[in-house]
């Protein structure tokens, strides 16, 4: 007989966005005059810039010809992509990372799902609270975790780093030593961002312990203040540590069309192996390469143009975060994110909880978000809205909240 891997049976529902969506969708049925705005997608609106679609369809031209046509790509990445990479996100800041500890992708979701592949079962995993949930569920799904505790809404056997107003929505040092660290900065869904001084204390850690820290920089194009550092390896150390994980989606808008990439330092050795080597043989196993013409696009996202196109787009969006950020503490709002991040991470009033909120704002303001709970037992009592959306839904969204 068959069995099914009964890490998977463990789950929980998706719970979160089908919630959502039924209580939308109850609402909307009842009261089909109102126009609902959606503040809680993290998926972005603008489409891709020219300079990089002029790429792409340049592409898709060279498929069309026999002498120019590419079938599998190379499964670690194009050497062009892994080059622009390492030159512009790394050597250009001072990191030395070169092209062959670049791993090209179909995204940072697969990415930072994947990476916990080449680690043994019996490490220990810390995760933020709240937290991206691909990191957890990943674990449970390959039997890191024990069951799901409902009454402290935690997976027993995890390691939760608590992220509030304490310590400004950056974890603290765990006393347990974990194994596997989970670090996404700026912080989805906090919004938070790290300095690099607090990140070095990370790195510190790991190396002392001899930790691996996953740093998810999914996020680092929205950084705008000085001494937030853009990447784990501007810290001194963090060679022999961490592994990085990027999106090509929120800083370019290639969410639709998937593209991502992970480095692991050759000097990041555990148990005798370069986790390297591991990687690449993972990726060689199990993934075929992410297509040409996307990296072609994702090639073009580093040209002077495709910087200059995507540069306003991120202005764009966060425009639409300082008019959410500012109307909500005009409103009273305590709010925390939105600054170097496309999340506004807000207080919910009168310690209400965050599907009470949820609610409120969806029947009085027609605006919907999400509740913070959704990410994590320290998320109750917030609430995430994004910068993503249509800048003058955004702006109404905002003026709604504020007449509430
Ligand atoms: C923290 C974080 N990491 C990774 C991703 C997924 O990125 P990608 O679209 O490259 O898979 C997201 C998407 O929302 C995210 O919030």
């Amino acid at each position: 007989m068959v069995k099914v891997n009964e890490d998977y049976l463990k789950l929980r529902g998706s719970y979160l966005f089908s919630e959502i969506a039924k209580r939308v969708n109850a609402y909307s049925a009842n009261n089909p005059d109102k126009k609902i705005i959606r503040l809680g997608i993290g998926d972005v609106t603008l489409p891709i810039a020219s300079s990089i679609t002029d790429a792409l369809h340049a592409a898709v031209d060279e498929m069309a010809v026999k002498e120019t046509f590419k079938g599998y790509a190379p499964d670690l990445g194009y050497e062009f992509l892994r080059k622009a990479i390492s030159e512009n996100d790394y050597k250009a800041r001072g990191c030395q990372i070169e092209a062959d500890e670049v791993f090209v992708s179909d995204g940072a979701k697969s990415d930072s799902g994947n990476i916990q592949e080449i680690f043994g079962k019996d490490n220990k995993v810390a995760v933020c609270d709240p937290v991206y949930p691909v990191y957890v569920d990943t674990n449970v799904m390959a039997g890191r975790s024990g069951d799901f505790d409902e009454a402290t809404g935690q997976w027993k056997n995890l390691i939760y780093m608590p992220c509030d107003e304490n310590n400004g929505f950056v974890a603290e040092l765990p006393k347990e030593i974990p194994d596997i660290i989970y670090l996404c900065f700026p912080n989805n869904p906090t919004g938070a961002a790290i300095t690099k001084d607090k990140l070095q204390e990370w790195v510190d850690f790991a190396n002392k312990n001899g930790s691996v820290i996953i740093y998810d920089a999914a996020y680092e194009a929205y950084i705008s203040e000085e001494g937030i550092p853009h990447s784990i390896y501007e810290c001194e150390g963090a060679r022999t540590c961490a592994i990085e994980i990027h999106s090509f989606s929120k800083n370019a808008g290639f969410t639709g069309v998937r593209l991502g990439y992970t480095v692991i330092p050759k000097d990041l050795v555990r148990d005798g192996v370069a986790l390297r080597d591991l990687w690449a043989r993972r990726h060689g196993t199990k993934y075929n390469g992410a297509p040409y013409i996307i990296q072609k696009a994702g090639e073009a996202v580093y040209s002077v143009e495709g910087q200059k196109q995507i540069k306003e787009q991120i202005a764009y969006y966060m425009n639409n975060a300082s008019y959410i950020l500012n109307g909500l503490k005009e409103a009273g709002f305590t709010v925390y994110g939105g600054v170097n991040a496309p999340y506004i991470w807000l207080k919910t009033p009168n310690n209400m909880d965050s599907w009470s909120f949820f609610d409120k704002l969806l029947n009085t303001a027609n605006v919907v978000g999400t509740p913070g709970v959704g990410f994590g037992a320290h998320g109750e009592g917030y609430f995430r809205l994004t910068a993503f959306g249509d800048a003058d839904a955004t702006k109404e969204a905002v003026d709604r909240i504020k007449n509430m």
